[in-house]
């Protein structure tokens, strides 16, 4: 990989997925730091075009940049939501879509956007700061029972009823603005005691998948991305925990389907064939290598899957 390129997560098991060639159109709807972007432009050089977009105003910026001095008048990168990708991609026009789902490291390493219970800040937590919503409206104007669900249905945590409760007595006391009086409340009531994980882990979690609507926003993108693609061309999605992934999974598995069924429950008799809109290009979710999991702790818990479009 050239210099230029910073090796963005499951970087070569991407291109092998998506395959990019000269004159290939191709969508990256999470560009972030642009590192898969410009692998996808260097692999389909000299002609190749790539759209991309992020919800992140500063990560547009610095993505921008970063391709202009390399791929000038091969790429056009927007601000927004992948939900609405096909709004301004054409349908039918990409050989190619990736989704690399989940915050970004520079968004986790800057402490004044709120994703980290490691270094204080704002309790934010915006991926796009124009959206009214943040992280602190959520913990102290949610209820208690609202706060449970969240913390359970989004983080998994099994604590969360308890936590709930004593996030809606501290925040009588005292509202909550920064992410380490969040942190300090969860360690204090549920000490780390030789976890391996901090145990704010998956509150953090919850709260930053429900502040970004981000399982609203990957069913709606996964259906803007199969009409932007072209019969043939693929869609490559990595996730980061086991709620997305089974999202991707789902959806999936609806759209290989070469039957539909009316109702929530598929009753064999009741199937109506059809032909399927997809397959899956591999069966089983694809992890990343020894050398990556070595090299960059953050991989550990990324997942490719790769669907293709039938014609
Ligand atoms: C893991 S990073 C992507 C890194 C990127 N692939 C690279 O090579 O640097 C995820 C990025 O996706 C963005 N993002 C997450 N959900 C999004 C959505 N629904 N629409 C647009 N961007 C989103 C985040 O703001 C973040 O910049």
């Amino acid at each position: 990989m050239p210099d230029f390129v910073h090796r963005p997560v499951m970087a070569a098991e991407v291109l092998a997925a998506l395959k990019p060639r000269p004159g290939g159109r191709y969508a990256d709807g999470t560009v972030g730091g642009a590192g898969h972007a410009a692998s996808i432009l260097v692999a389909s050089s000299p002609s190749g075009w790539l759209s991309g977009c992020d919800r992140d105003g500063a990560a547009v910026e610095a993505a921008e940049k970063r391709l202009a001095e390399n791929f000038a008048g091969r790429f056009e990168i927007r601000r927004g939501n992948f939900a609405e990708i096909a709004g301004w991609i054409p349908a039918a026009s990409c050989d190619g879509v990736l989704l690399d789902l989940g915050v970004s490291s520079p968004q986790l390493d800057s402490p004044e956007r709120g994703f980290s219970f490691q270094q204080d800040g704002p309790l934010d937590m915006r991926m796009d700061d124009r959206q009214p919503l943040t992280a602190a409206d959520l913990v102290n104007g949610a209820g208690a029972d609202e706060l449970a669900k969240l913390f359970w249905e989004y983080g998994g945590e099994r604590e969360s009823r308890r936590f709930a409760r004593a996030i809606v007595l501290d925040r009588a006391q005292r509202k909550f603005e920064m992410t380490r009086q969040l942190a300090g409340l969860i360690e204090r009531i549920s000490p780390r005691a030789g976890r391996k994980a901090h145990p704010a882990t998956k509150i953090f979690q919850a709260l930053r998948i429900a502040v970004n609507d981000e399982i609203g926003s990957l069913k709606r993108g996964l259906a803007a991305a199969v009409k932007i693609l072209k019969p043939g061309g693929r869609l490559a999605v990595i996730t980061f925990h086991s709620l997305e992934d089974r999202v991707v999974k789902e959806f999936g598995r609806e759209r290989t389907r070469d039957y539909t069924f009316a109702g929530d429950v598929d009753v064999p008799e009741l199937r109506q064939p059809r032909a399927p809109e997809l397959r899956w290009v591999t069966r089983k979710a694809i992890a990343p290598g020894e050398m990556e999991l070595q090299e960059n702790p953050r991989s550990r818990s990324a997942q490719l899957r790769v669907l293709e479009k039938l014609g």
